[in-house]
């Protein structure tokens, strides 16, 4: 047995079979490009879902671990260290409206955390355990934890896990009236909203929809949590995505590029909920881990940088270009949607459902693609990422592209492999 079939038969044997991941595995990776253990290499589109927004072992992240890795690496929240100082002061002042900072270590615990600053205010606020609603929207995605599963407004999370929290209300994203009517018994304490969709199939907030959102929060006393996980720091062209709205958030959930692929998360509360929880109302052991927060405080300081933001723009419409030029020859796609660097494609009828199916002709080409679902193609690639790179990437989808429809058309389908597998010619 060859390593690679050996560490495969391992993943199948050992991980709890939640995941279905390519049969293959990845072992270094430099800006964009990841290479695998047969030595074959993959551009990379999918940037380990929106979290390597710097590319794989950015030189600046690489440093800042190595120098803390030999200085501290975890205090616990009963000693403060520098590094989470720094960052939290940082994420404040980035922020334009938080006044405190909850450091943590995931994005669903950055959820979880502000599901419960979310309760604990309306407590503060003498209301009843049934007037402690939390609307959020269908399509929505907010992590695994129970509590952030039950804010997940799609059962296919859901089934089996009941008896879920109470409190939980849906209603259809870009709706407002149909917010109006929720929030109309005064019963709701908050509304978590993505600014934009991103397991939903990548569905930005439709103009005005967060003002809007805003306004009715304000009008019925609930405040505003915008989860900002996957379409945060950077990744739609402005460090926050909520700024293209001009809403003012009460709380702000981060994870995912915040450490550029090192684990953190943040909460970020504004002047409404900063001093809400007081000493013992939460903690986490790990949160604010100096070896995290070393790594974020540089990552905050690049995604923030304007040469990230233009570069965002910049390939974006370089993408957006391409795949209207794609689609323009293969006929593919319904709608290309997204902001800045979170883009999704979706497959028009003919080729609904096929998502995961044209991943993998997409690997076969040397390209890593993510789906939203099974109807939708999600291009999240690193934010600094090159010209060169990019040119190559949007080939090599065209490639996978190509030979998915050949296959169709010869009546072949579902079964191509891995990339060693796959008699694609590629120059
Ligand atoms: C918008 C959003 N919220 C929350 C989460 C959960 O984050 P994590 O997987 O780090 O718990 C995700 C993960 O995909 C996400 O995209």
């Amino acid at each position: 047995m060859t390593d690679t079939s050996h560490l495969l038969a391992l993943g199948h044997e050992r991980y709890l079979p939640i995941y279905r991941p390519r049969d293959l595995i990845l072992e270094r990776g430099q800006g964009a490009r990841l290479w695998d253990t047969e030595g074959h290499d993959y551009i990379d589109f999918g940037a380990g879902i929106a979290v390597c927004s710097l590319g794989h072992c950015d030189p600046d992240l690489v440093a800042a671990l190595h120098e803390q890795g030999g200085r501290l690496w975890h205090t616990s929240n009963v000693f403060y260290s520098e590094p989470p100082l720094r960052l939290a002061e940082e994420l404040v002042a980035a922020s334009r409206f938080a006044e405190r900072v909850f450091l943590c270590n995931s994005g669903a615990e950055a959820n979880e955390a502000a599901i419960k600053l979310v309760r604990k205010w309306a407590t503060a606020q003498g209301r009843a355990p049934e007037r402690r609603v939390i609307v959020s929207f269908r399509g929505s995605f907010h992590g695994r934890t129970l509590a952030a599963v039950t804010a997940t407004a799609q059962p296919k999370y859901q089934d089996g896990y009941e008896p879920l929290p109470g409190g939980f209300r849906y209603v259809d994203f870009n709706d407002l009236a149909q917010l109006e009517t929720a929030m109309a018994d005064g019963d709701v304490a908050a509304v978590l909203v993505e600014p934009v969709q991103g397991e939903g199939g990548v569905m930005p907030a439709a103009d005005g929809f967060l003002q809007g959102v805003r306004a009715l929060c304000d009008r019925h006393g609930a405040l505003l949590v915008l989860d900002e996980i996957q379409c945060g720091m950077g990744r739609t062209g402005v460090l926050f995505a909520h700024w293209h709205d001009g809403a003012v958030p009460d709380i702000v959930t981060m994870a995912k590029a915040l450490g550029g692929g090192f684990p953190i998360g943040a909460m970020l509360a504004g002047p409404r909920v900063a001093e809400v929880m007081q000493f013992g109302a939460h903690g986490t052991t790990f949160g604010g881990n100096p070896l995290a927060a070393a790594v974020a405080r540089v990552a905050l300081r690049k995604l923030a940088s304007e040469p990230i933001a233009a570069n965002v723009r910049r390939q974006a419409a370089a993408i957006r270009d391409a795949l209207a030029a794609i689609d323009e020859e293969f006929g593919l796609f319904s709608e290309i949607r997204g902001r800045g660097l979170m883009l999704g494609a979706a497959l028009n009828q003919t080729h609904a459902g096929r998502a995961g199916e044209i991943l993998s002709y997409a690997a076969a080409a040397g390209l890593l693609l993510l789906q939203a679902g099974p109807d939708v193609l999600r291009l999240v690639p690193p934010l600094n990422i090159g010209d060169d790179e990019l040119e190559e990437g949007l080939a090599r989808l065209q490639s996978g592209l190509r030979a998915y429809l050949d296959a169709r058309s010869q009546g072949r389908s579902e079964q191509v492999g891995s990339r060693q597998s796959f008699p694609l010619a590629r120059e």
